[in-house]
């Protein structure tokens, strides 16, 4: 599968806002992968606008993505199986942007969290918080309670059905999973593509988000990364990576291509700002 020869699909949109969301790293991204490769890999999908960039491209033959998140991965497997009960049941429930909605919804997610009863339940709760919450942010206690506070936005579009339904048939040839990165790239084989966007080395000790979940991503986490990124490289997987304009980033991957490209990002948790404008994208190609 050549990229020149690829049809452009249904134009998909991804569903959710996610910190560190790769919307502007994009077409920067897209025009570095290999020319050719078999299964697609990705196992921090967060808000998976490379999926979709991948797919709307027609790159995607089969994939495996993940996220340590479960709930995120909870919303994508409703999505998935069953778009048309998430559309009815989303009308039935209360999801009015005003703040004693929010946080009564809020309590509600946090009865309800990681019970498999109450999955359709969880997935609606899901978007409306990551869509409602300040600044989008995904946050969760040691008990896994969810606690950002509310947003205030003057106006919220929850999901565009017409989007949710090419999503939901995106998603058929797609495994989804909620594992750490390394047990998501385990099967992967020579000429299948892993693209990795992890939570990203912060350039000081304030600048950046990492606490997408309880458990954070220091440098030993990058290390434990480094790692799994050369023993992929040993069994001639195609590998990507992204991650912020760091020097110990940049030292770690010396022997392999690396690239320096501009991008805004806002990753913000406590309005501590733009986390600076120069990215890297990493190869083994
Ligand atoms: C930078 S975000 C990915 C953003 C995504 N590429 C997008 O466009 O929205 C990093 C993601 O990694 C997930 N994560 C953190 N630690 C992880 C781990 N050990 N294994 C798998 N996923 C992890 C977080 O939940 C978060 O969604």
């Amino acid at each position: 599968m050549l990229k020149e020869d690829s049809l452009q699909r249904e134009n998909i949109k991804p569903l959710l806002k996610w910190a560190g969301g790769k919307r502007q790293l994009n077409d920067a991204l897209y025009s570095r992968i290999p020319g050719y490769f078999e299964k697609y890999f990705e196992p921090f999908l967060g808000g998976a606008s490379f999926l979709v960039n991948l797919y709307n491209h027609g790159m995607i033959k089969s994939a495996v993505v993940s996220d340590l998140n479960p709930e995120l991965i909870n919303f994508y497997n409703v999505i998935k199986q069953c778009p048309s009960k998430f559309i009815t049941r989303m009308e039935e429930l209360k999801l009015t942007n005003d703040k004693d909605t929010y946080y009564s919804n809020r309590a509600r997610f946090n009865e309800i969290v990681g019970n498999p009863d109450f999955s359709l339940e969880r997935s609606i709760l899901f978007i409306y918080l990551n869509k409602h919450s300040y600044n989008g942010l995904w946050r969760v206690n040691s008990s896994s309670k969810f606690n950002v506070p509310y947003g205030k936005y003057k106006t919220v579009k929850m999901i565009d059905s017409d989007n949710l339904y090419n999503f939901s048939a995106m998603l058929k040839d797609v495994q989804i999973e909620s594992v750490d990165f390394e047990i998501c790239v385990d099967s992967a084989e020579k000429n299948d593509f892993v693209y990795f966007d992890p939570p990203y080395q912060p350039l000081n000790k304030t600048s950046s988000f990492t606490g997408y979940t309880y458990q954070g991503f220091n440098f030993n986490e990058q290390l434990r990364l480094f790692n799994v990124f050369r023993s992929l490289t040993q069994r001639d997987v195609k590998v990507m990576l992204s991650n912020s304009y760091s020097e110990e980033i940049r030292e770690l991957y010396s022997d392999f291509n690396i690239i320096t490209v501009d991008a805004k990002r806002y990753i913000n948790s406590v309005g501590t700002g733009r986390t600076g404008a120069k990215e890297l994208i990493i190869t083994n190609y």
